[in-house]
């Protein structure tokens, strides 16, 4: 066996994890200010806050049967229960899917792209990754493409293009190089051979690649047309109120108009015109700061000083892989945003070079001619996904977004321009981005104690933003630009890492996955966070590890915009399903009642099908894994305010008690939520998309296996996965070297997918 320890193991993984937050937002006194104010509200002789809050709130269907893309009908009601066995939680090194399905790998690491790239032979020696699937697959769109493979067609089951993001690739154990990307493991001390940095850069990004179904089975198509990858050197655009901003000044372009790449990308979005949404996460700890970079930019409080420290990059940071070490040319020097240069605006080096990642990234799936848009209107963070609200015509549209670090916050925002219908099928598509995406106001959520909540714009027409003393904002493209400060400003909510957003079809409630947050305390000190209505758990790993409490297994949170509408600054909320260990303790920890058929440890991805309604929730947990892999499991849930307002009460450290108030969704029933899937060995679950018919479901294994040290690459017996060579695809076989990779889904009876 490997001997890497599973204590290893989480101090090994999780790029994400840091926490910049350092604003004392939603602090202790806050949220017994709250609770205080709140009892108010119960001696009014309200029966419970939560119908009292509910009461503003349509809850009938919004009807409208709109599902942002094809104009199609209403999605039917799932069916009564689920109609599968639950899988049992296990740790096989192997996709386990429920009696009745079958899942297969259809597109993994390194497959090729073209007729002219060989086959992946998967021992290190591969090249050409820009012709080659890359690595850590994560979120992923399907887009129908028409019987003759000509361009588009929203309601094609038969023949599509995957679209997913390659968000990263495997190094653990303070190595630098990826692991097994490399026939020795790949040079982990300074300076890096460009020959392996120039395999390690395009094996980020993005794919597009063709998927058909042939003989009633999907395969990609390794020679189509429409197969591109676009990674960190694609040339692109910057769009929006941050174009041409002095923020954005570098080498590359001077106007500070156009940026070259994308970067770790994660979550995804789907426009109701038929493009692709990529966020862009944990791109910042890609690049580094000398040492004495603060001085050379005027001091430790100069503005730029300021952000970089706010976005995770402190003078004398390393760089994830030491991409800058690989040569003098630009490709390399990019990755070091020191200030070197003599001008005053940065248009010769890269001191603004981080300023041009941390976005959503449009791109037109159909299209390889049109420049690739970063939409910097939405805002500059550690994005996941992008989900629209649904879109009802003369309405504007709504984007709900998080920002996954400890403490970090979620986002929305709102279009200047109205949903016009005929916009689903436009003749241009990404021209269409540029009337929806590239003007509008931004909104950072506040979840108050009682259930309801505020989005509170942010910009300078708000003066906490206009007049915030730590940083000094020039404009609206300097708040888009650097929106976390923004969001500090104005006391916004601190979460416990929101991961993806996803809508209901039929209802347009807003679920955000709270994946978990080791900063989240009682008696919080420093960077860490006070326990609060919204994010209301800290408490050890069951039975017991030897940790500090935490939200060790994280929750998924669910929002109802006033009166649905899509501007609305107020809406309602409360915890969909708090994850949790079937055995924890069910008054402070299990508070969904979860049982073995159901539970779950740190949700990540989120996502409802449109045909059926049913939502798919996909774990990336480091806490339960000494008992299960991570998992996908399928819910049917009900609808904010459906559930009680249980009570957790806390010891302080001076025997005094706290007690924090918060809103429990319905309990799930055995009908209403059941785990669907476990994935290999140390992978992550992610991804989520299928045919218009609801009959196929493509899924991400993310990064199986990959708690890899170089010492160890010599014998496969020490691998943690062998996965998909262990299932019979590609090279390598039962020892195969671990590749992240699509899977396809499909009920052997050819029927829905859940229901
Ligand atoms: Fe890439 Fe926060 O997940
Ligand atoms: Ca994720
Ligand atoms: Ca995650
Ligand atoms: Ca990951």
């Amino acid at each position: 066996m490997n001997a890497i320890t599973r204590s290893e193991q989480l101090t090994l993984q999780s790029h994400d994890e840091e926490n910049c937050n350092t604003s004392a937002n939603a602090s202790l006194n806050d949220v017994i200010e709250a609770r205080m104010s709140r009892r108010s509200v119960f001696k009014a002789g309200l029966g419970s806050a939560g119908a009292a809050v509910l009461g503003s709130f349509g809850l009938a269907a919004c009807g409208g049967g709109n599902d942002g893309n094809t104009g199609a009908a209403p999605p039917p009601a799932p069916a009564a229960s689920l109609d599968f066995k639950a899988v049992a939680k296990n740790r096989l090194d192997a996709v386990t899917i429920a009696e009745g399905y079958t899942a297969k790998p259809l597109y993994a690491l390194g497959d090729p792209l073209s007729a002219a790239t060989p086959a992946y032979k998967n021992d290190g020696s591969d090249t050409d990754f820009d012709n080659r699937a890359g690595d850590h697959h994560d979120g992923m769109q399907y887009f129908g493409l028409n019987a003759a493979g000509t361009g588009r067609d929203a309601d094609s089951s038969e023949r599509g293009l995957l679209v997913m993001n390659h968000e990263a690739t495997s190094n653990s154990g303070g190595e630098i190089a990826s692991t097994f990307l490399h026939v020795d493991g790949g040079t982990n001390t300074l300076p890096r051979p460009a020959a392996e940095v120039d395999k390690e850069i395009p094996i980020h990004g993005v794919s597009v690649v063709e998927v058909r179904k042939i003989n009633g089975q999907f395969a990609y198509q390794k020679n189509s047309a429409f197969n591109r990858r676009i990674t960190p050197l694609t040339p692109m655009q910057l769009n929006g109120v941050a174009r041409g901003h002095a923020l954005m000044k570098t080498s590359f372009s001077a106007a500070g108009t156009d940026c070259r790449g994308t970067l770790n990308n994660c979550g995804t979005g789907l426009t109701p015109w038929g493009t692709y949404l990529s966020g862009e996460e944990n791109w910042a700890g890609y690049f580094t700061r000398s040492a004495t970079d603060n001085t050379a930019r005027g001091g430790a409080f100069a503005n730029s000083v300021v952000a970089l420290n706010r976005y995770g990059r402190a003078q004398g940071a390393a760089s994830r892989h030491g991409w800058q070490s690989a040569g003098t040319a630009d490709q390399y020097a990019r990755w070091n945003v020191s200030q070197r240069g003599a001008s005053p605006d940065g248009s010769d080096d890269y001191r603004n070079e981080l300023n041009t990642f941390g976005y959503m990234v449009e791109i037109d799936p159909y299209d390889k001619n049109t420049l690739i848009r970063k939409r910097t209107s939405l805002g500059r963070f550690a994005h996941e996904s992008g989900i629209f609200g649904k879109a009802v015509a003369g309405k504007p549209l709504a984007v709900y977004m998080g920002d996954d670090s400890q403490g970090e916050y979620i986002y929305k925002f709102v279009s200047t321009t109205h949903w016009a219908a005929a916009d689903a099928s436009p003749a241009n598509r990404i021209t269409t981005g540029d009337k929806y995406l590239d003007s509008g106001k931004l909104y950072v959520a506040k979840f108050n104690a009682d259930g309801s909540g505020q989005w509170i714009e942010l910009s300078m027409a708000n003066a906490a933003v206009a007049a915030y003393a730590p940083y000094k904002f020039a404009d609206n493209g300097d708040v888009a630009v650097n929106l976390r400060l923004a969001a500090d400003a104005v006391g916004a909510t601190r979460m416990d890492r929101p991961e993806w957003s996803a809508v209901h079809p039929v209802s347009g409630e807003i679920y955000y996955t709270l994946t978990n947050n080791a900063s989240r305390k009682v008696e919080p000190t420093g960077t860490e966070t006070a326990v609060d209505a919204a994010n209301p758990r800290s408490y050890t790993d069951a039975p017991t590890a030897p940790t500090a409490p935490r939200n060790v297994n994280g929750h998924i949170l669910r929002m109802r915009e006033a009166g649905d509408e899509p501007a609305a600054t107020g809406f309602a909320w409360d915890v969909y399903l708090f994850g949790a260990q079937a055995d924890a303790d069910p008054v402070r920890v299990n508070l969904s009642s979860l049982t073995d058929d159901q539970d779950f440890s740190s949700p990540d991805g989120v996502w409802f099908s449109p045909k059926t309604g049913l939502c798919f929730i996909q774990t990336d947990d480091g806490a339960y894994t000494d008992v299960t892999n991570c998992m996908m499991l399928i819910g049917k849930p009900g609808k904010v305010g459906d559930g009680s307002t249980p009570t957790l009460s806390y010891t302080k450290a001076d025997g005094s008690t706290l007690t924090v108030q918060t809103r429990l969704g319905a309990k799930p029933t055995a009908a209403t939520l059941k785990r669907f899937l476990v994935g290999p060995v140390d992978c992550e679950i992610t991804g989520c998309t299928e045919t218009p018919d609801g009959k196929t479901l493509f899924i991400n294994i993310q990064h199986p296996g990959e708690t890899i040290r170089k010492a160890n690459l010599a014998d496969p017996t020490k691998y943690l996965s062998h996965w998909p060579g262990n299932a019979g695809y590609g090279a390598g076989g039962a020892l195969a070297r671990p590749r992240s990779a699509t899977i396809v889904i499909t009920r052997n009876d050819g029927g829905l997918i859940g229901s």
